[in-house]
């Protein structure tokens, strides 16, 4: 914030300057410096190997580092990163929020008159339902397009702590809304994809275009559940449910994605803070994955550790144990306030602090913070002129279009003919919102189409809420059901919205809120024509009413649509877009938020106690709608080209498992470089209308190691115009797909049968030595 200030500040005098033509240094009219190594305006940066943009940034950030007193170390292990005015360097605020377009949440970022919004997708479960990996990538270029464009005018920093790549696991939690779901391949791909859109820049791989962060790392996942929080949550986690679940996502950010940055989250992890755990950051993060960038705590995590979960007896101690864990960058101020007695009490040395700083610059140095003027710079050019274009503003209303899930459609029922229906009536508590929409983590977007204005703009509508909101402790039904009775057809568009679920709050049950169930039968029993049901909201409801309910004739899941969300609802049903988005999560019926504790984290069922395991992966029990689920306006059929049907492996000699039998082998890495095989499927569009259609590929793993019943080894989505086939190609590497995670935590080959299934396809695929 100070840094953006100042900078505002200085244009300010800049122009009377140049107005006055004033040939004034603007250091003598500036205090504090604007840019770092601004050597243009301060020729004697030049002599400093750190702002010496022809040596290598370990170089550079090994002469700064160098160069500082412990207090300036200091001052750069927290978000608020201070000054260093006799060096050159601006004070730089950390905190930026980018989840689904630039954010207002985050000191580092706001809006003005100048930049007054910026593009708002959908919230992340809703994108990440279009199952399009180039889409994740290519909302992630435009968000970084749009946040470079706003630090250029000094309203943005350059480091985002997005996307959440948390696995969705419970229907109640409150951000499930900010994930890709509860599949760990999807949750990956939408990781890398999205990072990789974010920071990746057209010629060096070691420049960043902005820094993304995968956060929370790990286990997170319940945030204010009847009276239990983060900050005080155990989360009791076993190793097989960490590496085949809960950790595959974060490894895929660093591993695929490249990003600059984790950060480890508020609760504990079995008895340890993430943000104080040495195995799971020096260990895990930078060891095992070689994270490039560096590690930052959830905001006050560290004094949470010491003051809530009182992890520590003093708070050094606290500042000790998350520093030499491998924690470099603390949101917050409590490592400003403790580090120097920390190093004081022998604590800590000197040397982590300098590993930790050593990260945090190495960071920025890639971003070019440290070359001076950005406008100057590759992006220089950007501005706000490139924030809200039609194009990204487009993009917007084409990934909620590509997310929205048709989760029932009687025949005859959807698409609406805009020449045979006349009038619409559009009734319920989301129906004409706008912040609804783009959920949180959000920005303040360009415009809103809301649902009705999307619909009205097809064809004339009559419109009453019925609700007042989505709690609808009376729901009005008697305007609602005279307009259902009038109206062609009809529109209920219900939910729930962040005083529902959000950050700090979890669901209790999965019910409809308030008497939104009610309003929805009355109005069914009133209504002249076809009702389209539409749901907005992140996480999914037991609607089993309405799923049996015949004049119930559709039913849509919009998720949160983001800030175009009402043209996209309108173009699907009024079949100007086929649909084609898949749920990313398992709808569970009410019972299981009446049976199942938020807080139990295990993912494999436990016939013993009952519980019934989680996500299509492990749960058992009875569902609403299953992950994967989705329907077009054509049907599509899938036709097996080319599949192997054993696969042998090679084993070193004297391998035990030549000699016994083995149900697993572990494979060292040489034995994998071979043993991939491709899978051709021929896919038809059987329909009269051209759409897109993913094709899922799963594997049934024998039954050794608790392995999932089933689980997503590739997915690929392909546009085919009526009556056409394409052949899709999936490339399975048997290690890294086939694979399934032991009891300790180590991935596996199972030997046997697997079965591989798309859509109603089956083949067997033996796995042998
Ligand atoms: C910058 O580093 C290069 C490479 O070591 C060196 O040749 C050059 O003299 C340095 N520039 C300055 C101004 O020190
Ligand atoms: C500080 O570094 C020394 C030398 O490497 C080491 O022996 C000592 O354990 C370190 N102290 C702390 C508190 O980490
Ligand atoms: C719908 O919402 C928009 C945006 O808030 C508002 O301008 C409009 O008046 C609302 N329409 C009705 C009929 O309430
Ligand atoms: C749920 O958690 C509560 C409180 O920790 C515990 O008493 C109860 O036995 C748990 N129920 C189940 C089904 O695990
Ligand atoms: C995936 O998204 C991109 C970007 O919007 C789009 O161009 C492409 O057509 C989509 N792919 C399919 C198969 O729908």
């Amino acid at each position: 914030m100070v840094y953006t200030r100042n900078r505002a500040k200085c244009s300010v005098f800049i122009l009377i300057v140049l107005f006055l033509i004033l040939l004034i240094e603007n250091g003598v009219l500036c205090q504090s410096p604007v840019f770092a190594c601004d050597i243009g305006k301060n020729p004697s940066l030049g002599s400093f190997g750190f702002c010496n943009s022809s040596l290598d940034i370990a170089s550079r950030v090994s002469d700064l580092v160098q160069r500082l007193t412990l207090q300036e170390k200091i001052i750069n292990l927290v978000d608020k990163a201070g000054a260093v005015s006799r060096l050159g360097i601006p004070s730089y605020e950390w905190w930026s929020e980018a989840l689904h377009g630039v954010s207002y949440v985050g000191p580092g970022t706001k809006f003005s008159s100048v930049v007054p919004g910026a593009t708002s997708f959908p919230q992340v479960i809703l994108t990440a339902a279009s199952f399009n990996a180039s889409l994740f990538q290519a909302i992630g270029k435009v968000v970084s397009t749009e946040a470079r464009a706003m630090y250029n005018v000094g309203l943005a920093g350059l480091t985002f702590w997005s996307p959440n790549v948390n696995i969705f696991r419970d229907p109640r939690w409150g951000r499930g809304q900010e994930t890709p779901g509860e599949d760990p391949l999807l949750s990956s791909k939408y990781g890398a994809g999205y990072v990789r859109g974010l920071q990746e820049t057209d010629n060096d791989p070691n420049r960043l275009k902005v820094a993304a962060c995968c956060k929370h790392y790990t286990a997170y996942d319940v945030d204010n559940w009847k009276g239990i929080d983060r900050y005080h949550f155990n989360a009791v986690v076993n190793q097989q449910d960490l590496d085949d679940t809960y950790n595959v996502p974060f490894k895929s950010c660093v591993i695929d994605g490249n990003v600059a940055s984790v950060m480890c989250s508020y609760n504990q992890v079995n008895g340890k803070p993430t943000c104080a755990d040495p195995d799971l950051l020096s260990g895990v993060i930078r060891g095992e994955w070689k994270l490039n960038g560096y590690i930052v705590s959830d905001c006050d995590s560290v004094d949470v550790l010491y003051s809530s979960q009182h992890y520590t007896k003093t708070p050094e101690e606290a500042a000790a144990v998350s520093i030499k864990a491998g924690l470099d960058l603390d949101c917050g101020t409590f490592l400003s306030q403790h580090t120097e007695a920390a190093i004081k009490g022998g604590l800590v040395n000197v040397s982590d602090i300098d590993r930790a700083i050593t990260n945090n610059f190495a960071t920025l140095m890639r971003l070019g913070f440290f070359e001076g003027d950005p406008t100057k710079q590759p992006y220089g050019k950007l501005g706000p002129k490139d924030v809200c274009t039609p194009d990204h503003q487009e993009l917007a209303r084409e990934a909620a279009r590509q997310g929205i899930v048709l989760l029932k459609n009687t025949a005859g029922s959807l698409p609406l003919s805009p020449t045979t229906i006349k009038s619409l009536a559009v009734i319920g508590p989301n129906a004409n919102v706008t912040k609804t929409m783009i959920g949180n983590y959000e920005g303040t977007p360009c415009k809103y189409t809301t649902p009705l204005q999307g619909l009205t703009a097809v064809v004339p509508t009559l419109y009453s809420p019925g609700c007042a909101n989505v709690a609808c402790a009376t729901a009005q039904v008697d305007d609602a059901k005279k307009i259902a009775a009038q109206a062609d057809a009809t529109i209920l568009i219900v939910g729930i919205d962040l005083s529902i679920e959000a950050e700090s709050l979890d669901r209790v049950d999965l019910l409809l809120p308030g008497q939104q169930t009610l309003l929805i039968n009355e109005v069914v029993t009133a209504s002249k024509g076809p009702v389209i049901l539409v749901i907005m909201s992140g996480g999914g409801f037991d609607i089993t009413f309405a799923k049996s309910n015949t004049k119930i004739t559709s039913i849509l899941w919009v998720g949160y649509p983001g800030e175009a969300g009402g043209a996209a609802i309108a173009d699907v049903i009024f079949g100007y877009f086929n649909p084609s988005g898949r749920l990313p999560n398992t709808w569970y019926p009410q019972e299981f938020a009446e049976k199942v504790n938020m807080t139990n984290m295990n993912m494999r069922p436990d016939p013993a106690t009952g519980y019934p395991g989680r996500t299509y992966r492990f749960y058992t029990g009875e569902t609403i709608y299953e992950f994967g689920d989705g329907l077009s306006y054509s049907p599509f059929n899938h036709r097996l080209v080319k599949a192997p049907t054993l696969i042998s492996v090679p084993l070193e000699e004297g391998h035990t498992c030549r000699s016994e039998s083995c149900q697993s082998v572990q494979l060292v890495e040489s034995h994998c470089q071979n043993l991939a095989f491709d899978i051709h499927l021929g896919v038809k569009n059987m329909g009269s209308m051209a759409g897109s259609h993913t094709v899922f590929l799963f594997s049934s793993p024998p039954n050794v190691h608790n392995s999932p019943k089933k689980h997503l080894l590739g997915f690929e989505k392909v546009h085919l115009t009526s009556q056409r086939e394409e052949l899709v190609k999936f490339r399975v590497d048997v290690c890294k797909d086939l694979s399934v995670v032991d009891e300790f935590g180590s991935r596996k080959v199972a030997l046997g049968l697997h079965v591989l299934h798309v859509g109603d396809l089956k083949h067997p695929l033996s796995i042998m030595i």
